[in-house]
């Protein structure tokens, strides 16, 4: 905000041991606005001042003198509680939206300033399914969040495409499969020819060694082998791309797994000059016993890499490229050992730069009817979810406003809004159970609340826009009014509180707040009403509102309707 209040309210208190600085520091807003909006607790003068908190809380309420912005102080259980002019509070707040508009939050503080952001990160011939919708939801919103801030992103796609499973794949193609239906059936038609395989294997042991045979084919570069891989990344990212774009997901990077094939020799050897590497059954690992920790395994007894010796080269690989402040992995919390494990590996090799490593880890994500079986190729597909989202979408618009003009793009933002909130609106960390009902109440916690009170205050504001008019200011000396301005005026430290902790949910959470403000602002005021002037201050409310919810839904990458 571009009055800084505590500060102004610092400057009037005096006779202190304290400096202007440290009580600023003290000074927090009051939850509930009926005791003031800023508190100073005195509690910590006692002993200097040898009175008690409330006697001195008494003495500098005593000692105030009103100004234009702070109004009054009121001495309560030993706290100076303070009451700014509502009317001049909100009208900044309200002038600073409108003036910064959807830059509203942007900041300059990442200017010059690298993060990577690993995140969706999806397997070559599995199917997108929504197990990845927490990982891609975050990892996208974090990336706009970071750029609104002014930092240089870099959103990498570290494709699993590599592995025995591709060996598996290849013979599985070959006897079961052709490339006629695997163009045309896609991703579904992999995996059915993967489960096959399994099936298939006991019975059939000379199967193993030929997928062994295979991946070594790959891996050697034979061309064959490597036509047909492509043709699964080919088949397999045709159809992720067709999910991102509905998504509004984009990437910089795909470099995956294989990308390192040929860049691990070196991270290796430099493991194994500073004496971290062990060989171990045949196997070479770093010893991480005295973390508490089991071994970090890196070469197999038959030579090949792991899945953490490419995240190791892979690290090293991005600091090289992209000289990173830090480097961001949106994974979910199963995989904690991993990470833990090989920024540890890192770190004792002496990168300072290991500290910069930061796994965002976040809960699983399962249906209300508890399906969620992936081990047999029984998985609940994303695509599916969002078509299931906006034809129920559909359905509710339609029964809402039968004439909406292009009812089928306003149900495709609302489904797919509603199930990418629904991985933003909690903290990461937890579960999550997802239920269509509760993602599409319009009156619930959730995207479409959100977006229908946008579009609420969009017409409202189209009708009669206020912009630039004269206005009666008297018209926002209301509580309603404040509440709002107070969360509106929040809206810029919920932007950097959601980078610093990798938690987009602290902006969801304020967006709701903003709505649910804004609708109790609507029930009590008119904003249509008889005296222009008294209508155009509150469509000054109306129209900073939207602007606010409009950037904040933005920022968690969902889109907006103008009408609904
Ligand atoms: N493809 C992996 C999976 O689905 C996630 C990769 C995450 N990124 C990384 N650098 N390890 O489990």
């Amino acid at each position: 905000m571009s009055i800084d209040y505590k500060q102004l309210i610092a400057n009037k208190i005096n006779g202190t041991p304290l400096d202007k600085a440290e009580i600023v520091a003290l000074i927090t807003e009051t939850a509930d606005d009926s005791f003031g909006d800023y508190a100073f607790p005195c509690f910590r003068l006692a002993k200097e001042m040898r009175m008690s908190p409330v006697a001195i809380a008494q003495k500098l309420a005593d000692e105030f003198v009103p100004d234009e912005h702070i109004v009054r102080a009121q001495a309560v259980n030993g706290y100076l509680n303070f009451f700014v002019n509502r009317v001049d509070f909100a009208a900044n707040v309200l002038d600073e939206v409108l003036a910064a508009g959807q830059n509203y939050g942007n900041d300059t503080l990442g200017n010059g300033k690298t993060i990577c952001i690993d995140y969706s990160s999806v397997n070559i011939c599995k199917s997108f399914h929504i197990g990845h919708l927490s990982t891609t939801a975050i990892g996208s919103s974090l990336y706009k969040i970071y750029r609104a801030l002014g930092y240089n992103v870099v959103g990498i796609n570290h494709l699993g495409d590599y592995g025995t499973q591709f060996g598996k794949m290849i013979v599985a193609f070959k006897l079961w499969g052709n490339r006629a239906d695997a163009e045309q059936k896609g991703v579904a038609e992999l995996q059915r020819l993967y489960v096959k395989f399994h099936q298939e294997e006991p019975d059939h042991p000379e199967l193993t060694q030929q997928a062994r045979e295979w991946f070594v084919k790959i891996e050697q570069g034979d061309s064959e082998a490597t036509e047909l891989f492509e043709l699964f990344k080919r088949i397999t990212l045709t159809e992720v791309k067709r999910i991102y774009e509905r998504l509004d997901v984009h990437f910089d990077s795909w470099n995956g797994e294989s990308f390192f094939n040929d860049k691990m020799a070196a991270p290796l050897a430099m493991l194994r000059d500073k004496g971290l590497i062990k060989e171990s059954q045949g196997a070479q690992v770093v010893d991480l016993s005295d973390y508490g920790m089991p071994p970090c395994l890196l070469v197999k007894s038959d030579g090949s890499s792991l899945y953490a010796t490419r995240d190791i080269a892979a690290a090293i690989w991005r600091k090289a490229e992209y000289n990173f402040d830090k480097c961001l992995y949106v994974v979910a919390y199963q995989q904690n050992l991993h990470f833990k494990q090989f920024f540890k590996v890192l770190e004792l090799a002496g990168l300072d730069w290991a500290k910069d490593l930061v796994h965002v880890a976040y809960g699983m994500v399962s249906l209300e009817d508890g399906a969620m079986a992936t081990r047999k190729g029984n998985v609940v597909l994303l695509k599916d979810v969002l078509d299931k989202a906006v034809a129920k979408s559909l359905e509710i618009i339609t029964a809402k406003n039968p004439d909406l003009p292009n009812r089928e793009q306003v149900a495709e933002q609302v489904g797919v809004g509603a199930v990418l909130f629904s991985a933003l609106e909690n903290s990461k960390i937890k579960d999550i159970v997802f239920s269509y009902d509760r993602v599409l109440n319009f009156d619930g916690e959730t995207a479409p609340y959100l977006q229908y009170t946008y579009a609420r205050c969009n017409s409202l504001v189209g009708k009669a826009g206020a912009r630039g008019k004269r206005c009666d200011i008297s018209a926002l000396d209301n509580a309603e009014t404040l509440r709002l301005a107070k969360l509106l005026g929040a809206f810029p430290q919920a932007v950097k509180d959601a980078a610093d902790k990798y938690e987009p949910s602290i902006i969801s959470g304020l967006l709701i707040d903003i709505a649910q403000a804004f609708n109790k602002f609507y029930i009590e005021h008119r904003v249509i009403c008889d005296d222009v002037q008294v209508q155009n201050a509150r469509l000054k409310i109306v129209d900073a509102t939207a602007t606010v919810l409009k950037k904040g839904l933005a920022l968690l990458g969902i889109q907006c309707p103008d009408k609904m």
